[in-house]
């Protein structure tokens, strides 16, 4: 059955969102916490070993409450049931949306299609567990007989980013293998990876859903055809395997069926690294591990899925991110991991969330009249903070950041991890409390500055404050916080999603520009300069001439 369709807009709790925003629009945070001191109390959730505070926000209970007001109006807990029961709600590409389903139990029972996909979830699971632990212990041998020493994914998007930033997040539990990842088409990318690579110890792993993505074929016959400078053709199978669902494809490029893992079209590629998209995750640090990424973001699941609303960690942060970008009119958000393991997380989250909720017609193919999907950046705190936080602080735009931080370190250096810890905690206060022109003034007046000297920089020393923040805190980053986390944000963009009344698993934005590149791709073969505007003509003509 098809997901509810209602404009947000035309809610009654839209309606009184935008009578409350007029009131509190100029609320000043730190007031809100001199009139209620347990206002830390009131907002902040446990759950698991996760604690987000999200009192630093521009909200009293009356805005959470019309927040949660509008989730119910917007079809929230129908739309809920709807995903974790399979239903096709991916309508434009008429799928079910089931990566829930890749971290399920083996004792549950999730249809697609009327068929329970577990059973092949687990198979190919046990296929993972396998081939990984005989790459690993070394069982499995390159075509000299040695042992494997690095591996390489292959993959774009979906097929990279997610591998990739749990490879990285999860460094510290890495086994011997140097995991390394080819995604552009950019031949500089895939050269500068390969070529100091052993053809006899590396296994290449080729991701692809469709298996038609031209980066990643592209990039997989470039090295095929590196590989086969030192070895023969029925090497191949030695070294190559892929995921994919196109089997048929797969089969053409010369990859022996033994050595598919495959994947199902209910599975988007930015929410695939579940999957055995994650294979290069369990080569890197082993099934065991990989299991319990699993089974973190299982538990986040079961959160989202049975908890009230008002307790419900994804459906607090989409309603505040929502506050935000609806009412205050904010377009960006910063997530800021203060953790250097996490330094791709918001990359992978840009896919996640721009890909999913970038989307500007609702779901009747009505365009939208109001804002969806934000747009999300970051990079770890601290470096960041001596990168742009200058214009957090003192810019002109609000930017609603997350702080992601850990209560213990991986190698327990607490000197470090408690300074790094001390400037997590000082950025939220910091960005709600500002420093008045009387505070500025005050520390003037210990210095020896000149009345003079004073009155001209008190402006620049001031900060206004009042920038929200919601401060993620976690006991330690492990494969299952890892995993809860980034199934927290799948969440949270799928019940943004819901509310926008958009189409969150699709991503036909990204058609166009692919199809003019295999057009232009033709004329710079054959150079031959077609119909352009003034500009691309001008552009090709250029390059054709220099190339
Ligand atoms: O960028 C579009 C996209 O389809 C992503 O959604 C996907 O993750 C990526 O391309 C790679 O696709 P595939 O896994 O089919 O190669």
């Amino acid at each position: 059955m098809a997901l509810q369709n209602t404009n947000p807009t035309q809610t009654a709790a839209w309606e009184k969102l935008q009578q409350h925003y007029n009131q509190i629009e100029k609320s000043n945070m730190k007031e809100l916490f001199e009139q209620d001191p347990k206002r830390a109390e009131k907002f902040h959730l446990q759950w698991n070993n996760f604690l987000i505070d999200y009192s630093k926000n521009i909200i009293t209970q009356e805005t959470i409450d019309l927040l949660l007001q509008l989730a119910n109006e917007a079809g929230l807990p129908d739309a809920m049931t709807k995903f974790f029961e399979g239903d096709t709600i991916n309508q434009t590409e008429n799928r079910a949306v089931l990566h829930t389903a890749l971290r399920a139990p083996e004792s549950a029972n999730i249809k697609a299609d009327g068929e329970n996909v577990i059973p092949e979830v687990y198979e190919v699971k046990n296929k993972i567990k396998r081939f990984s632990s005989e790459i690993i212990n070394g069982t499995r041998k390159g075509f000299t007989g040695k042992n494997f020493t690095d591996v390489v994914n292959i993959g774009i998007g979906g097929s990279d980013l997610g591998p990739v930033m749990v490879v990285e997040a999860l460094k510290f539990y890495k086994n011997q293998l140097n995991v390394h990842f080819v995604s552009n088409i950019d031949g500089d990318h895939v050269h500068e990876t390969i070529k100091t690579l052993n053809p006899e110890t590396t296994l290449f792993v080729i991701v692809s859903k469709t298996f038609t993505t031209q980066e990643t074929l592209t990039n997989s016959e470039t090295i095929r055809e590196w590989f086969l400078k030192s070895a023969k053709k029925e090497d191949v199978a030695k070294h190559f395997v892929a995921v994919s669902t196109n089997i048929k494809k797969v089969t053409e490029f010369g990859i022996a069926e033994d050595n598919i893992f495959p994947m199902w079209d209910w599975v988007g590629g930015r929410y695939s690294l579940w999957s055995a998209v994650g294979l290069s995750i369990a080569l890197a640090v082993g099934f065991g591990n990989f299991d319990k990424l699993l089974k973190g973001a299982n538990e986040m699941d079961e959160h989202f899925k049975t908890t009230p609303f008002e307790k419900n960690l994804p459906v607090t942060l989409a309603l505040l991110s929502i506050w935000y970008n609806n009412f205050f009119g904010a377009e960006t958000e910063a997530l800021i991991p203060y953790s250097q393991y996490l330094h791709r997380l918001p990359a992978y989250l840009q896919q996640g969330t721009m890909e999913s909720n970038g989307k500007s017609v609702d779901r009747n193919g009505k365009a939208l009249d109001y804002e969806s999907g934000t747009i999300i950046w970051g990079e770890p705190g601290t470096n960041s903070q001596h990168a742009f936080f200058q214009l957090i602080h003192q810019g002109t735009k609000l930017i609603p950041t997350d702080f992601v931080g850990f209560v213990k370190p991986l190698y327990g250096d607490q000197d470090h991890h408690d300074k790094l810890m001390s400037n997590y905690f000082a950025q939220t206060e910091a960005l709600m409390n500002g420093k008045t022109e009387a505070q500025v003034r005050a520390e003037f007046a210990k210095s020896n500055l000149s009345e003079k000297e004073a009155d001209f920089l008190a402006p620049f020393k001031v900060f206004t404050g009042n920038n929200p923040t919601n401060s993620i805190l976690i006991d330690q980053l492990t494969p299952e916080t890892l995993g809860s986390l980034v199934a927290l944000y799948e969440h949270k963009i799928f019940v943004q999603g819901i509310i926008w009344n958009i189409f969150s698993f699709d991503q036909w934005g990204v058609e166009l520009g692919k199809q003019l590149a295999s057009s232009i791709l033709e004329e710079i073969n054959s150079k031959t300069v077609k119909n352009h505007d003034s500009s691309t003509t001008f552009l090709l003509n250029y390059f054709l001439k220099n190339k």
